[in-house]
């Protein structure tokens, strides 16, 4: 009846406003079936009717209709066979003109013979008869403009002019979302009289599951132009609104994580440095539970970033309280908004408190970690007064800690060069880290400053 072949459709190529309005769309209707679109804007709902129409030429593909190539076809040839109805209740009448003369002129639509415009009576007579069956006190009114109506009453009106001639084919495209709730059931309910009465094939776009789950016998919906569900037979019978809007939500989470990718090739704001701080926290706890990693999921999913995989053990050298503050560092260097530096501060202290047990470790690098990130929240502009400093003995270790700590502050000091390591918020994360350069032989102390 209807067969949509593989059709691709790209607005604006080559300019900087190109969008892939349709790639490959391929969907078969059979003759009076009624295909209920959905998908979230810009999808290409009203691109695919437009193209069925034929608003525009496709780039590739083809169509066939009612046995007919009509590719090809401008758009007033495929009107002969295609009845349409717009969102907007303005366009598809002539608003000066009367509801008689309205209708009289769908009935010749694309045909050389029919009623014709002039209106003898009994043409009259038919008119009035179908606009009866509105029921909304038109046929009363044949003779007032058509601008005179009420949003509602046109869209019937266009409805019953759309499918006046038993058109092969109706494209409705949310043909009720500009109207108020009464005036949008009236005329649903006429399109369901009307189609299942003339077992006219249809095409519906709407935005509303209930609709989509109250019309038709096929679901299909759209996303970045391609079809990505086509809902039929007995799934489409024990289908709900909540069940659509529940694959609208799974694809939201989709998009969203894809989104995270996307940014994170951008060079999205803090991704990586998040991730490097929980892998070291991961190492520094070693014993990581399902609480915590329900905690780490919790705060990705609220940043859309991809949580990394912690449950193939830790990846820093276990207990490397060090490498969790760097990574703290290089995670505020990259200016994060405020708001997840607190809401990270507070997924740490959970973390860290989430097992039985408070590590001696742990709660010397949360100390130091929780000064950092208030420090940065609070802009106070406040380092630490704890300066961990190397004073070399021999002109060898001079070398071995350029080397060793490349780019290092180096300052002078009594007619001697001492190396600072940097300052620290905690007495005792600042001897945690003096130890390490001592283990190396290397005179290190703090110092306040
Ligand atoms: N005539 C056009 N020129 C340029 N871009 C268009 C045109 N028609 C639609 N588009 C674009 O194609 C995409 C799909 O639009 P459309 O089919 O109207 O979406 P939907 O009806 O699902 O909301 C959108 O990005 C839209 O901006
Ligand atoms: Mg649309």
């Amino acid at each position: 009846m209807l067969r949509i072949s593989d059709i691709s459709k790209i607005f604006n190529a080559g300019t900087n406003d190109q969008v892939r309005a349709l790639t490959n769309v391929s969907l078969d209707l059979e003759e009076g079936s009624f295909l209920v679109i959905i998908g979230t804007n810009g999808s290409g709902k009203s691109t695919l009717l437009n193209a069925v129409a034929g608003s525009f030429s496709v780039d590739s593909g083809s169509l066939h209709l009612s046995g007919h190539n009509i590719t090809k076809w401008p758009e007033h040839r495929r009107a002969k066979l295609i009845g349409r109805v717009f969102q907007n209740p303005f366009s598809g009448t002539a608003p000066s003109m009367s509801i008689a003369e309205n209708l009289a002129l769908a009935a010749r639509r694309g045909r050389s013979r029919g009623l014709g415009l002039a209106l003898d009576s009994s043409v009259r007579e038919e008119l009035r008869g179908r606009v009866r069956t509105l029921n909304m006190g038109l046929e009363d009114r044949l003779d007032n403009p058509i601008g005179s109506l009420s949003g509602g009453q046109r869209q019937a009106l266009t409805l019953l002019m759309a499918s006046w001639l038993k058109p092969d084919l109706l494209l409705l495209d949310e043909h009720t979302a500009a109207l108020d709730p009464k005036s949008a059931d009236q005329v649903l309910q006429l399109t369901h009289e009307i189609i299942t009465r003339d077992k006219i094939t249809t095409l519906m776009v709407t935005h509303s599951m209930q609709q989509a789950v109250n019309l038709g016998n096929r679901i299909v919906m759209m996303n970045k132009g391609r079809v990505l569900h086509d809902i039929s037979g007995s799934a489409r019978e024990n289908i709900t609104a909540e069940d659509l809007l529940g694959r609208f939500e799974d694809l939201r989470r989709r998009e969203q994580l894809g989104d995270s990718i996307g940014g994170l090739l951008l060079g999205a704001k803090g991704v990586t440095e998040l991730m490097a701080i929980f892998e070291a926290i991961a190492g520094v706890d070693q014993n990581l539970d399902a609480r915590e990693i329900a905690l780490i999921a919790e705060f990705s999913q609220r940043w859309q970033i991809i949580p990394p995989d912690l449950t193939e053990g830790p990846v820093q050298a276990p207990g490397d309280i060090l490498a969790l503050r760097e990574c703290v560092t290089n995670y505020l260097r990259i200016s994060p908004p405020a708001e997840q530096a607190t809401e990270l501060l507070d997924v740490l202290h959970h973390f860290v408190n989430a097992d039985d047990m408070v590590s001696t470790e742990e709660a010397i690098v949360m100390d130091e970690i929780s000064a950092m990130i208030m420090a940065y929240v609070t802009h106070s502009g406040v380092l630490g007064k704890h300066e961990v400093v190397i004073v070399p003995q021999t002109s060898e270790q001079s070398i071995a800690i350029a080397s060793l700590l490349p780019g290092i502050d180096a300052t002078s000091m009594r007619g001697g060069t001492v190396y600072s390591v940097g300052r620290f918020f905690s007495a005792k994360y600042a001897e945690v880290v003096c130890e390490k350069y001592v283990a190396l032989g290397l005179f290190t102390t703090r110092i306040e400053v």
